[in-house]
C-alpha cells in the first residue's frame, strides 16, 4: 500500500499531532522522518494533554507500529524522558516503537553549538528551539555525525569524543564556554537505556510493510515554510520538512506516496525570527493569541499571529503535492465578525504578486480580501452539514484559491472535536 503523508504546511504547530493521532486508528505504522526534539506535537484525549517531541503520534494506539526514520535527529536523553513518560501510561513503547539505526544523535555539544551559534548572530538569530538541530544535520551532511546503530559498537566512547574534541574547537571559535559534565553523564546514560529498544535498518522494514499491503502514515514535523531548501531562509529549520523529506527520511520512494495530508491553521502562527507577512500587532492578534492558546509546546514562546496566507499556501501546495486540507482551530475564529485572508503581497518595488518572492522580507504589505465570520460558537457541531452557513463558506472560498479539498475542520484541541467530511 501507498505511503500517506501528513504535513505542516506554514510554519509549525498547524496541530499535525492531533490529526495523526484522530487518523492512527486506520493504519498500521506511524513513522517520523524528519526533525527531532524541536517538534512539540500536542495531542488530547480522555482529558488529558500530552506532548510528543521525537515519539511518533501514533503511540497511544497498542496495534500501531512507531518507527522513528533515518532522517531525524535524536537526543537520547529527551528520549529517555519521553518514553518514560509514555511508560508511566502503561503504553510499552519497547515494544511498539523501532529507531532506525541510521538515524543522526545529537550530542550534549550539539547543543552548546546552537547556543553559541545564536549567540553570534545577536538580533539576526533565527529564534532556534537550541535542542541543536542545526550543530547536528551539519555534522551529518559534513560526514562526522554519530548514528543510534553505532551505539553498540566497541569504539563509541571514542568516536564520541573526537566528535567533542572537534565541537570544543569550534566553541572555542565561538569564545563560548559551559560546564556540560551533568548532561554529559545524562547522555551516557540515557543511551544505555535506548539500547533496551529495537534498532533496526528501518528502510528496510518499511519496504516490507509497504509490499505486504500494510498502511503507513509518515507524520511531518515543523511546516513547509520552515524547509531548509524553500523556505524563508536562513529563518529554517535544518531538513527537508516538505514531502520529499519522507522519501529520503524513511527510504520510501516516490511512486510509493499516496495521499498528501496538508495540515494547516484556519489563521497563521509562527514562532521565532523571521518574515512573516500578514502577522498582527493589533488586537485581532492578541486576540487569536489568547483564544488560540499560541504558546510553543517545545519551548513555551509566544507564538506570533496573523490571517491565513493563500500565496504562500498555494506555494507549498505545489512543492508537496498536497491532496486534501485539514483546517485546524476554526473555532478560534468564533469571535471575529469580519475574517480576512492574504491573497497577494506588495513588495518593496511597489509591485504586487501572486506569487512567492525570492525574499518574503521583501514584502511591504498583505493584500487582504475580507471574509463574513461566523461569530458563534461552534462546540455543538457533529457533523459539516451542521457548521453555520459562514463556516461552508469560508471552506468554499479556501477551496477555491487552493484547488484542494478541505477533507477535515477541526474545531477544538480535543480528538473527539474533528469533524470529517
Ligand atoms: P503540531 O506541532 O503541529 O502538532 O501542533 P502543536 O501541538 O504544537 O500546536 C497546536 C496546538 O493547538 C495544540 O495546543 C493543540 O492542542 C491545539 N489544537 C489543535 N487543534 C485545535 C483546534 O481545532 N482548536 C483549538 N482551539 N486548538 C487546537
Ligand atoms: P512542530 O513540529 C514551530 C522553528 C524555531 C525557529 C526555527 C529553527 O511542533 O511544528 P530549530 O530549533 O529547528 O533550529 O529552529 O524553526 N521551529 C518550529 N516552529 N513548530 C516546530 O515544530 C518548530 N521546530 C522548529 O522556532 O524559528
Ligand atoms: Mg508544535
Amino acid at each position: 500500500m501507498a505511503v500517506d503523508v501528513l504535513l505542516g504546511l506554514q510554519w509549525g504547530d498547524e496541530g499535525k499531532g492531533k490529526i495523526v493521532d484522530y487518523l492512527a486508528g486506520k493504519y498500521d505504522v506511524v513513522a517520523r522522518f524528519q526533525g527531532g526534539p524541536n517538534a512539540g506535537h500536542t495531542l488530547e484525549f480522555d482529558g488529558i494533554k500530552h506532548v510528543l517531541h521525537q515519539i511518533p503520534s501514533g503511540i497511544f494506539h497498542p496495534h500501531i507500529v512507531n518507527i522513528i526514520g533515518n532522517g531525524v535527529v535524536l537526543d537520547p536523553v529527551i528520549f529517555q524522558e519521553e518514553a518514560q513518560k509514555m511508560m508511566k501510561f502503561d503504553i510499552d513503547v519497547t515494544k511498539n516503537l523501532y529507531i532506525s539505526k541510521k538515524t543522526q544523535i545529537i550530542v550534549p555539544t550539539h547543543r552548546l553549538l546552537d547556543k553559541a551559534s545564536e549567540q553570534a548572530k545577536g538580533n539576526d538569530k533565527i529564534g532556534s528551539t537550541l535542542k541543536g538541530i542545526g550543530p547536528t544535520y551539519q555534522d551529518k551532511i559534513g560526514r562526522s555525525g554519530l548514528r543510534v546503530g553505532d551505539i553498540i559498537a566497541d569504539n563509541f566512547e571514542e568516536r564520541y569524543e573526537a566528535l567533542k574534541q572537534k565541537h570544543l574547537g569550534q566553541l572555542a571559535f565561538y569564545g563560548f564556554e559551559e560546564d556540560f559534565s551533568e548532561m554529559e553523564k545524562a547522555f551516557f546514560a540515557s543511551v544505555e537505556f535506548l539500547k533496551k529498544f529495537k534498532l533496526v535498518d528501518s528502510e528496510v522494514l518499511i519496504n516490507k510493510y509497504i509490499a505486504e499491503g500494510k498502511s503507513i502514515l509518515a507524520e511531518g514535523a515543523q511546516g513547509s515554510l520552515l524547509d531548509i531548501d524553500y523556505g524563508t531562509y536562513p529563518f529554517v529549520t535544518s531538513s527537508n520538512t516538505t514531502v520529499a523529506g519522507a522519501c529520503t527520511g524513511l527510504g520510501v520512494a516516490p511512486k510509493n506516496i499516496g495521499r498528501v495530508i496538508g495540515i494547516v491553521k484556519a489563521y497563521c502562527t509562527r514562532v521565532g525570527s523571521g518574515p512573516f507577512p500578514t502577522e498582527l500587532f493589533d488586537e485581532d492578534g492578541e486576540t487569536l493569541g489568547k483564544v488560540g492558546n499560541e504558546f510553543g509546546a517545545t519551548t513555551g514562546r509566544k507564538r506570533r499571529c496573523g490571517w491565513i496566507d493563500l500565496p504562500a499556501l498555494k506555494y507549498v501546495i505545489a512543492l508537496n503535492g498536497v491532496t486534501e486540507l485539514h483546517m485546524m482551530k476554526a473555532d478560534v475564529l468564533n469571535g471575529f465578525e469580519t475574517i480576512k485572508a492574504c491573497t497577494a503581497y506588495k513588495l518593496k518595488d511597489g509591485s504586487v504578486t501572486e506569487d512567492m518572492p525570492y525574499e518574503l522580507q521583501d514584502v511591504t504589505d498583505a493584500v487582504y480580501e475580507d471574509i463574513k465570520g461566523w461569530n458563534k460558537d461552534l462546540s455543538d457541531v457533529k457533523d459539516f452539514d451542521a457548521f453555520p452557513a459562514e463556516v461552508k463558506d469560508y471552506v468554499a472560498y479556501l477551496e477555491e484559491k487552493l484547488a484542494v479539498p478541505v477533507k477535515v475542520i477541526s474545531i477544538g484541541p480535543d480528538r473527539t472535536e474533528t469533524i470529517m467530511r
